[in-house]
């Protein structure tokens, strides 16, 4: 139960590399003591977002009152709006406690669209929604599907007021889309699906992060924790309404327990704390929303490859070292041009000559590299995928001593959870610095796991919980 040792000898490195690599090692090594420090500041924030006078993180209710039974039925369409993709399913809850199939589609959401307007947004995607449903419902008459209720996954931080609503606080993973910031989403998207002639009303705006735990609590009640380790990276919890006082003046029973999105991207936005490097901080200048998300910035798979393509870029000029000497590096120098996959192929070549990484670089970027240089460009990515997965910890940690919860599973999805080599051993090392868990121990009290499909499942279960609540009167 080791965390992933060093492999790979260093001894052929020349002297100028050998020496960047050290100081790499020196900026992007995050030790024990700051994982603590992190960790205390992460618990005092999470409450001050709960708080009246609020903080850095949004900590936003999200009206998902409890977890599921098992009990749930029915069928729901659910929509997937979050940093990449565009699904739509079907889930059917099922016949036994615990289970549902899904049907789905899904769409690449294309680039453009990221820059443009709210319309083309909204209207794209009741367009997704209005194709899956002629696909799906061959010999019905979409017009009459009124009765369809939607869970919509809209991973962005939103102040709702209700489960049905949710103002757009601000675009986050580097969507920069006009018209929507500050306004309620559900009406229009409402619309655009009108403009479609989809007579589906939204019964439950959800977050990734909320999906995920209910999801997970579906399959595993010992789920507390809801995780997204993705092109962007959040986190969901229960809370008891008598530890919110932002919420005190709706005078609500103080047991009830309310999932809270907390939007922990936003952590340390004021930059006490993280140890950030000079490209952590020019990733934050040139981004839409300088100032914000500075955690996310640190840790999400939309910014891994560009951390990484930062740094040669930074080595490629610096007088003192030789790396890709006289090769024409433009297509290294183009924003945003490798993304956390990049760094995951990286990681996942066996050390003897690095021949993997060497193809890599030649077929993306049009590089030869010489092996000292993929030695250095190896230990690079793994700085950087180890940072993300320790200072993600961070969080989880933070959640479970704020909330004093000594042992549960941690529902996980997203790219990066899902396929960056080692992320979850890291992360689960990093836990164990941070409790000081002994080693020996069998099983890690808390432990981070893969999740049941939460933007699919986990929201077409807010919206059978929704129902329920609606029908017993309780809305
Ligand atoms: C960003 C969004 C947040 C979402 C996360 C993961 O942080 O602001 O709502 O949960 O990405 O997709």
């Amino acid at each position: 139960r080791k965390a992933p040792s060093r492999r790979g000898s260093m001894h052929d490195v020349p002297k100028d590399l050998m020496q960047q690599i050290q100081q790499l090692e020196q900026q992007f090594t995050v030790p024990t003591e700051k994982l603590l420090e992190v960790v205390d500041r992460f618990v005092g924030e999470l409450k001050k977002g709960l708080s009246k006078e609020g903080g850095s993180i949004p900590m936003n209710p999200t009206w998902v009152i409890g977890y599921p039974t098992g009990d749930e039925k029915g069928t729901y369409l659910a929509l997937d709006l979050g940093g990449t993709n565009l699904r739509v399913c079907e889930v059917e809850l099922g016949e036994e406690s615990g289970q549902y199939d899904i049907y789905q589609s899904k769409y690449r959401l294309p680039e453009e669209i990221k820059s443009g307007t709210g319309e083309q947004l909204f209207d794209y995607t009741a367009e997704c929604v209005k194709q899956f449903l002629i696909a799906n419902h061959e010999d019905e008459d979409i017009r009459d599907m009124k009765e369809l209720h939607l869970g919509f996954t809209f991973s962005y931080p939103c102040t709702q007021n209700a489960i049905d609503h949710g103002v757009l606080q601000r675009w986050t993973k580097g969507f920069d889309i006009s018209g929507v910031e500050g306004k309620d989403v559900v009406p229009m998207f409402e619309e655009a699906l009108e403009r479609k002639g989809v007579p589906i009303k939204i019964t439950a705006l959800v977050n990734d992060t909320t999906g995920t735990l209910i999801a997970s609590a579906y399959t595993d009640p010992t789920t507390k924790i809801g995780c997204i380790f993705g092109t962007g990276c959040n986190a969901a919890y229960v809370e008891d309404m008598g530890s919110i006082p932002k919420l005190e003046h709706l005078a609500l029973d103080p047991n009830l327990q309310i999932a809270i999105n907390c939007e922990w991207g936003a952590f340390d936005n004021e930059c006490v704390v993280l140890p950030r490097t000079t490209y952590d901080k020019h990733i934050d200048k040139t981004s839409p929303r300088p100032g914000q998300q500075i955690f996310e910035k640190m840790v999400a798979g939309l910014y891994l490859g560009e951390i990484f393509r930062l740094v040669l870029i930074d080595l490629y000029h610096n007088p003192d070292v030789k790396i890709f000497e006289g090769q024409n590096i433009e297509a290294l120098e183009e924003p945003y041009s490798l993304d956390a996959s990049f760094l995951a192929e990286i990681e996942s070549d066996p050390w003897e000559n690095l021949m993997d990484t060497h193809a890599l670089f030649e077929k993306t970027l049009n590089i030869t590299t010489t092996e000292p240089e993929r030695k250095l460009i190896r230990r690079l990515a793994e700085l950087i995928g180890t940072r993300a997965a320790r200072l993600s910890a961070c969080g989880v940690a933070a959640i479970c001593k704020k909330k004093k919860i000594d042992s549960c599973h941690v529902g996980a999805d997203g790219s990066v959870f899902d396929k960056y080599p080692h992320f979850q051993a890291r992360g689960a090392q990093a836990l164990r610095e941070i409790f000081g868990w002994d080693a020996s121990v069998r099983q890690d009290p808390i432990q981070i796991v893969k999740s049941e499909d939460g933007s699919g499942v986990g929201a077409a279960l807010i919206a059978a919980l929704t129902l329920k609540r609606i029908n017993e009167g309780i809305h």
